[in-house]
């Protein structure tokens, strides 16, 4: 598919989540097939202070192009201003929050309630569409009514200011997390307007995916929660597109993907923050194996990268007597990881 003038490999999108996906993440995925990976949400306001904590959020690896960066903010001519900071730091697409429904984003201008502010809206994507080159996405919810209404006039609005896609998360702005995601407002967007329209929420397994894009004819599908600690949540929505069947993850697999996120977020960050992040975050990857509280509970204290490769050796070979796992790994995740 394509992204203004940007082809990306196939129509899975990892969706931005913040404090999730770094660089680290964003790799990993990459691995898992996923076709464009997405920054979490960068503030505009931090970019232009050249706060030290953001700037860092801009780095990337090669290995992980395309990657889209977000960023949030409500002053047109500041986040035209960080847009231009992150397009000059290399990335291939720059994509606006407009769904953001946190309290304190809320609060400051920024997210969800630009969906309320057609002006406003407007001129932020004017501003930045102006100030680069890169191709332009917006990311946005159903809006403040239940209709989708709200969503359809700031897609047009994105298309007329020269957006290139919009990603639609359909779930108003009171809804948080809550409830279920309503398909159909995806279907009113696609019918709305001609860039390609990206639908998220609630695709759970691969199968979610195929239905998503039947259902709602939108061109690319985007996946967050459902690929923490599974990223190969993408190379099973390729298969099925393919007509091939879903194969189960082998143990392998996973413990090797364990290591290489723990080895990139060394690399990253530095040992010790690594280490205090994958306390909770190599948990993400046991889910449903046996004994995996266990696991978890063991990693809790790791202090460096020997001690936690140590433990995942440890896991996986407790792990593999358990299960008796005889069946090969699938050729299609060979590939992937
Ligand atoms: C922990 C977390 C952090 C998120 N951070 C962002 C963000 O930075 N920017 C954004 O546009 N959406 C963010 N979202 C929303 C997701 O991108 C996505 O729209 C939502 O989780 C629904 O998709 P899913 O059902 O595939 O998870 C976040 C969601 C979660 C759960």
């Amino acid at each position: 598919m394509k992204i203004g003038s940007l082809i990306i490999e196939n129509n899975t999108i990892l969706a931005p989540l913040a404090g999730i996906t770094n660089l680290p993440f964003r790799f990993i995925a990459k691995k898992g097939r996923c076709g464009l990976v997405c920054s979490e949400m960068i503030s505009s306001n931090g970019l232009l202070f050249g706060a030290k904590k953001t700037l860092k959020m801009l780095e990337s690896f090669p290995e992980e192009k395309p990657v889209s960066f977000q960023i949030f903010g409500s002053d047109p001519s500041v986040m035209a201003e960080a847009a231009r900071i992150v397009e000059s730091s290399g990335a291939d697409i720059l994509d606006i929050n407009f769904g953001c429904s946190v309290k304190k984003i809320i609060k400051s201008g920024a997210g969800v309630v630009l969906m309320k502010d057609p002006v406003r809206t407007e001129a932020i994507l004017k501003a930045v569409r102006k100030s680069i080159k890169i191709p332009l996405t917006i990311k946005m919810r159903t809006g403040w009514e239940k209709t989708g209404e709200d969503a359809v006039v700031t897609a047009k609005i994105a298309e007329a200011c020269g957006a290139d896609a919009v990603a639609v998360h359909p779930r108003t702005a009171n809804q948080g997390f809550r409830g279920k995601a309503d398909w159909s407002v995806i279907s009113k967007v696609r019918e709305s307007v001609s860039i390609p329209v990206i639908g998220n929420g609630d695709i759970i397994v691969a199968e979610d995916a195929v239905k998503m894009i039947d259902q709602t004819g939108c061109d690319a599908v985007m996946i967050g929660r459902s690929a923490i600690g599974n990223p190969w949540i993408f190379s099973q929505v390729g298969a099925i597109m393919e007509g091939r069947p879903v194969q189960p993850v082998s143990i392998t697999r996973r413990f090797e993907a364990m290591k290489e996120y723990l080895k990139v977020t060394v690399e990253y960050l530095g040992e010790k923050q690594a280490c205090f992040m994958m306390r909770s975050r190599l948990g993400w990857f046991v889910k449903g194996l046996v004994s995996s509280g266990r696991f978890r509970e063991s990693i809790k204290q790791i202090s460096s990268e020997n001690e936690a490769e140590e433990l995942m050796g440890k896991y996986f070979d407790f792990v593999c007597k358990k299960m008796e796992q005889t069946i090969p790994d699938p050729e299609i995740f060979e590939e992937a990881i």
